[in-house]
């Protein structure tokens, strides 16, 4: 099945369908209020817009399937990533009818293989429960973090 699957980089074209993904994986995991995704929805639209002009951000779309996207942002150099630019990986969703076939592994394995060519030494992600399992096969770390509501 996985075979039968194309993944392609998208384009401006794809927003509504990366919005979509974006508001089932919202009410999926974080079972959130129809209030709340509306909002971040309405947000989410004109930074995705920008962020996909400008380069800052890339999302890959598994046709049938699902989508990934990754943020490439500004962060503090440190002592083991001494870049100024550090990658994210961001809101990857395969449709229910579409799991464990493979699809969520390949996904993410085409974006950490774009990270590799563009010369990436590391690659971030904040992992859901589901997607947890998934990651740590492809070889992801756990990092400590903290924070605090305002
Ligand atoms: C997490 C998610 C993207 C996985 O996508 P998927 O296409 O089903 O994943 P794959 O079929 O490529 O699975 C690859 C491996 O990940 C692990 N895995 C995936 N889903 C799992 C689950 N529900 N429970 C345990 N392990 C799982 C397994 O090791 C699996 O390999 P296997 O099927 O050979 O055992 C999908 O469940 C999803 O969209 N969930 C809702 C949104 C979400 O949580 N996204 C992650 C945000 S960080």
């Amino acid at each position: 099945m996985v075979h039968t699957v194309t993944i392609r980089h998208a384009t401006l074209a794809d927003l509504p369908l990366l919005l979509q993904y974006r508001r089932a994986m919202a009410e999926e995991i974080d079972n959130a209020d129809p209030s709340v995704v509306n909002r971040m929805i309405t947000a989410l639209e004109p930074y995705l817009r920008a962020g996909i002009a400008e380069g800052r951000w890339h999302a890959w779309i598994a046709e049938p399937g699902g989508s990934g996207s990754l943020e490439i942002v500004q962060w503090v150099p440190g002592r083991q990533d001494p870049s100024a630019r550090r990658a994210w990986i961001h809101s990857l969703y395969i449709e229910p009818s579409f799991r464990r076939l493979g699809i969520g592994r390949r996904l993410t394995q085409t974006i950490v293989d774009w990270c590799r060519k563009q010369r990436f030494e590391w690659v971030y992600l904040h992992p859901s429960e589901l997607g947890r399992p998934l990651y740590q096969s492809l070889g992801f770390e756990s990092a400590s973090e903290m924070r605090l509501k305002l």
